[in-house]
């Protein structure tokens, strides 16, 4: 059975992983089958903005799955790791923007994925934490390299090595969290965050997108050399022709048929 649900409408993909007996937790096959959906709703030309979740409001995803690693040899713990790594590495490079609407426990493999995700809108019942110190494992699907980016050596050090679970509010103070708001208004924040972007152009979006992931990667001479390239190719294409002129003709721009 697919753990795995698309919905897509008005070029939102929205994608659902529903494991709700295990907390949405991700074994093998729950992993596989959300990369066959991340791949697919990427490369889907009816999808202008991703959002991840999980079903119910108790859970995003509570981490890699406990019962399958306990079974796990080192070199099955190496292929399953890698596995995850691979898809929050798809996530991340997504040309499209991907948004995760976390409802509930976003903890070790769960917290990974949503800091994959290019922003976190949350709801006040959500819980972040890399616990897997408690388990004797370390985060093995980015965590120890994402978490420094987007809250800081220290916390991301306090996080990894105490294995805390934070709250919504916390995470929202340390940047973890974009927006936070109530559990039943979640998907529709998360929508309308996607509808603002919608309104921008797709190609200037994609644009962004690639020098700010490759920019924390390299020196400040390379990143902006990737900008300004990135910048000038954009004038190849009608997309700033309708962006700019509809400025001056003071109207809104139609990026999208
Ligand atoms: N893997 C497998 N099953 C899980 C799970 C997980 N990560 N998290 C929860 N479940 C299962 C529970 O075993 C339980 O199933 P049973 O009824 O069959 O026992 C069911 O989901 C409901 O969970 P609880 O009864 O524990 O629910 P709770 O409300 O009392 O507690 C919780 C919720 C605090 C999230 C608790 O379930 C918990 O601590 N879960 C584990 C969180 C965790 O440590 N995640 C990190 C995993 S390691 C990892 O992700 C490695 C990596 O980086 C790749």
């Amino acid at each position: 059975m697919s753990h795995i649900k698309i919905k897509n409408e008005n070029l939102i993909s929205e994608v659902i992983i529903d494991r709700q007996e295990a907390l949405n937790a991700m074994n093998p096959d729950v992993l596989s089958e959300l990369t066959d959906a991340v791949q697919k709703v990427i490369s889907d030309e009816k999808t202008g903005v991703i959002i991840i979740t999980g079903e119910g409001n108790k859970a995003f995803i509570a981490g890699a799955d406990i019962k399958a690693m306990q079974q796990m040899n080192a070199e099955e713990a190496l292929r399953y790791g890698k596995a995850g790594q691979k898809l929050t590495l798809m996530i991340e490079s997504s040309s499209k923007p991907v948004i995760a609407a976390i409802n509930g426990f976003a903890l070790g493999g769960g917290c990974e994925l949503a800091m994959a995700c290019h922003m976190r809108v949350v709801s006040e019942n959500a819980s972040f934490g890399q616990p897997e110190v408690k388990l004797g494992l370390l985060p093995g699907w980015g965590g120890t390299q994402r978490l420094p980016k987007i809250v800081g050596v220290g916390k991301a050090v306090e996080l990894i090595t105490t294995g805390k679970i934070i709250n919504a509010e916390e995470a929202y103070r340390i940047g973890l969290a974009n927006k936070i708001c109530s559990s039943n208004q979640l998907m529709n924040e998360s929508k309308n965050l996607a509808t603002e972007i919608l309104k921008n152009g797709p190609r200037a979006i994609s644009s962004s997108l690639r020098c700010i992931k490759d920019g924390l990667t390299m020196n400040i001479e390379k990143g902006m050399e990737i900008e300004v390239e990135e910048f000038s190719e954009l004038f190849r294409y009608e997309e700033r022709m309708e962006g700019l002129t509809a400025f001056i003709e003071k109207r809104d721009p139609k990026f999208r048929q």
